[in-house]
């Protein structure tokens, strides 16, 4: 069977954009319940500026708050070394550190042009030296940019690169608004399993466009073994117009459990999560399976349609 990673973003990436903030408490036991389920990673918060994303504002709270299960990496996005100062204090194992493929993007996100960015992250690792943490390095809109339209493959491979030459051990591509389709994905990580054979590398698809668990097999066609996803299917940049969710955590894990991957993931106990997502967000959340139940369910004859 081959192994497939999960890893839950619905805390930092889903959270992010709701509007409203979501209690400290409550994404707590939301991340508590999750590290039960089996997901290889779970990416708790973000540490950036409270002004630019107000509803991760409790970054440190939620961080120091959370049940560790061992096993289970516990990951924080951070924008430059003050947010990584954060979040090792806090005790983070890894950071994630955003860069976009796109000068626009890069701008609207973090306020700076790549190349001021690639300078921080030399900064970021000068404070994360002697430490545990690991680096994961994102490109985003690596497939495609809300306002510059298509990004050349190849310089999103260099700036992966890029990443590697910085010292970090994962490189995440991501399709930040939901631009990419399968054989554009198939080509892009064929070429990243080829150049960087030694990283780690996920793939995040948001489902903008419905076709992101097609591009998820176009990945696992090309060698991907790592996915971000978000549970209940929340998620989205506040900085890209349009932006909708992640891929659906537990959708995600019922097609690939459907279709004999080994996601290591409880199937049951993320649809319990799942279904009392609506209730912790206060609306209806895109996620499927949570609805319709699995493929397994069936129904006596009796039931009424
Ligand atoms: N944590 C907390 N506060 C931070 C911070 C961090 N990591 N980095 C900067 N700040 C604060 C500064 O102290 C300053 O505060 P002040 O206005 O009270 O003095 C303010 O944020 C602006 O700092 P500055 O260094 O001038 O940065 P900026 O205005 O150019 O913003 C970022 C740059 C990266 C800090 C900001 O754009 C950001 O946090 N972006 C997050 C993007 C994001 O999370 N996107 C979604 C996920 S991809
Ligand atoms: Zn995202």
């Amino acid at each position: 069977m081959t192994r497939i990673f999960i890893q839950e973003v619905a805390v930092r990436d889903g959270f992010q954009i709701e509007p409203r903030f979501i209690p400290s408490e409550e994404k707590i036991a939301l991340i508590d319940a999750l590290s039960t389920t089996g997901l290889a990673k779970i990416e708790a918060t973000a540490f950036v500026s409270p002004k630019a994303v107000p509803n991760l504002r409790d970054a440190e709270q939620v961080m120091r708050g959370i049940r560790r299960v061992p096993g289970v990496i516990y990951s924080a996005l951070v924008p430059n070394a003050r947010g990584a100062e954060r979040a090792i204090a806090c005790g983070a194992d890894e950071l994630n550190l955003v860069m976009s493929a796109s000068e626009t993007h890069n701008r609207k996100n973090v306020n700076r042009s790549t190349a001021k960015s690639l300078e921080g992250f030399q900064d970021v690792m000068r404070v994360v030296a002697g430490t545990r943490v690991t680096i994961n390095g994102t490109v985003s809109t690596a497939f495609g940019c809300p306002f510059e339209g298509a990004v050349a493959p190849e310089r999103v491979l260099k700036f992966a690169e890029r990443y590697l030459e910085l010292g970090f051990h994962g490189i995440t591509l991501a399709d930040t608004t939901g631009m990419a389709h399968p054989l554009q994905v198939e080509a892009l990580t064929a070429a990243a399993v080829a150049r960087f054979p030694g990283a780690e590398l996920t793939l995040h698809f948001h489902n903008t466009r419905g076709m992101g668990l097609a591009n998820v097999l176009a990945a696992i066609k090309s060698g991907a073994r790592r996915f971000d996803a978000s549970l209940g299917g929340l998620g989205g940049c506040p900085f890209a117009p349009g932006a909708t969710g992640n891929i659906c955590t537990e959708d995600l894990v019922h097609m690939l459990q459907a279709m004999d991957y080994d996601t290591g993931v409880d199937l049951d106990g993320l649809l319990r999560i799942a279904r009392k997502l609506p209730s912790i967000v206060g609306h209806e959340v895109p996620g499927q399976v949570a609805k319709a139940g699995k493929i397994t369910d069936l129904h006596s004859e009796e039931t009424p349609s």
